[in-house]
């Protein structure tokens, strides 16, 4: 497929031996990366050439893309205020949907401020790169999301790394670091590859007691933990101490965007100088409006919770009980570590045979170079459905 001697010299070269790696992950015609859904047929099941697959592999937590209020709330957004807002937050992109998401969010968080970006991947590099400048250090946790390292990247500020999920290491880095500058430590509530949970309220007191801020990405966990669904930081009562709260529209929430909430007012301020925040188009009417539908929804509903939760636990049991080791302890996210990349492409085309879509992720995308099957449960799913799953991996060789 690569024409090594058509790119030489040209900015393709690089991507020769990714193009192989590529061909030799492509088996039975399916590519893993990028699949072509044909047509969805609900929240978890969609058509594929002239196949019907069960969706187990969305971030679709609480299934609410079909949901008729979100459905309702886009489709009344797109009559009132059209397609798209042609501008940024700062210029004309600014309309009334994204004034009240933002106030929405403030209210459901009890937050001080609240900005809305056009995906969560930029409100964390609006955010994070924007509030860690010169001088400043950004104390991530290794196993961070793509868009936390990018916006380290982006700011001006010094980033260190400490072990995944390790407060004992935080509190080492953080004793070692000069008086002078300000300190953020950036975290995750829950981890989209392997579903682990972090330790936020040890983080909070290991930041807050060497005068560091505390920043946690609750993208996957919105909706799904805490009793009002507020994520971790709430599921394990430190939500009032958390200094940063960012999310993402597009898992639970059922729509596109990002945010970012605080407890301190002063957050307000980045929306004059965040580039990513400002040279961007802002989240469409539809999404904005499908957002605020949804969080109405998850801040109101706890049934769709209990449902998501009834499924993870059965889904857990039922793939242990199948010889599986799950990476975590039950969650959303369920993670199977296979020998390596090879093996694991051939298992999900296997899965795929018998009509079950999970993610296949490989590395650089997981950590410890990991090749996983991953799967997200969904509260629209049915008891038949985790059979269905079950079912379709106990074919599957127990190799680990
Ligand atoms: C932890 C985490 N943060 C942020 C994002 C970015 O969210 P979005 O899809 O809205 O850009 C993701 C997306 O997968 C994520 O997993």
């Amino acid at each position: 497929m690569f024409d090594t001697e058509a790119n030489k010299n040209t900015v393709f070269a690089k991507f020769q031996k990714l193009a192989e790696r590529v061909d030799t992950l492509r088996v039975s015609g399916r590519t893993p990366f990028g699949m072509r859904f044909d047509e969805m047929l609900s929240q978890t099941r969609a058509r594929v050439g002239n196949a019907e697959v069960l969706l187990a592999g969305t971030n679709n937590y609480l299934g609410l893309t079909y949901n008729p209020d979100v459905m309702d709330a886009a489709k009344q957004a797109i009559d009132t205020y059209g397609t798209a807002t042609t501008g940024s937050r700062l210029a004309n992109g600014t309309y009334s949907l994204h004034l009240d998401l933002e106030e929405d969010l403030k209210e459901y968080f009890g937050a001080a401020s609240a900005i809305v970006c056009t995906t969560g991947y930029q409100a964390n590099l609006a955010a994070l790169s924007t509030l860690a400048g010169r001088g400043d250090h950004l104390l991530i946790d290794a196993d961070s999301h793509a868009c936390i390292y990018d916006a380290c990247r982006l700011s001006d500020a010094e980033t260190i790394r400490f072990r995944h999920n390790s407060p004992e290491d935080l509190d080492k880095r953080l004793t070692r670091l000069p008086a002078e500058g300000a300190r953020l430590v950036v975290i995750e509530g829950l981890y989209s590859m392997l579903g682990d949970v972090a330790p936020v309220a040890e983080f909070v007191e290991v930041a807050h007691a060497h005068g560091a801020m505390i920043f946690v990405d609750e993208a996957h966990s919105i909706g799904c933990y805490g009793e009002n669904g507020r994520g971790v930081s709430q599921a394990q009562g430190v939500l009032d101490k958390v200094d940063f709260i960012s999310g993402t529209f597009s898992k639970s929430f059922a729509s596109i965007g990002g945010f970012c909430v605080s407890r301190h007012e002063a957050l307000e301020l980045i929306r004059l100088v965040s580039r990513p925040y400002l040279f961007t188009a802002s989240g469409s009417p539809a999404n904005m409006a499908a957002a605020r539908a949804s969080l109405k929804i998850i801040a109101a509903d706890t049934s769709l919770r209990k449902e998501l939760w009834d499924r993870v636990y059965q889904l857990h049991t039922g793939l242990s009980d199948a010889g599986f080791t799950i990476s975590s302890p039950p969650g959303p996210i369920m993670a199977i570590s296979r020998p390596d990349e090879h093996v694991a492409v051939a298992e999900w085309n296997q899965l795929m045979d018998q009509g079950v879509y999970v993610n296949l992720a490989v590395p650089p995308a997981t950590p410890q170079a990991k090749s996983l099957l991953r799967l997200s449960v969904s509260a629209a799913h049915t008891e038949a459905d985790m059979n269905q799953i079950i079912a379709a991996f106990r074919t599957l060789p127990k190799t680990a």
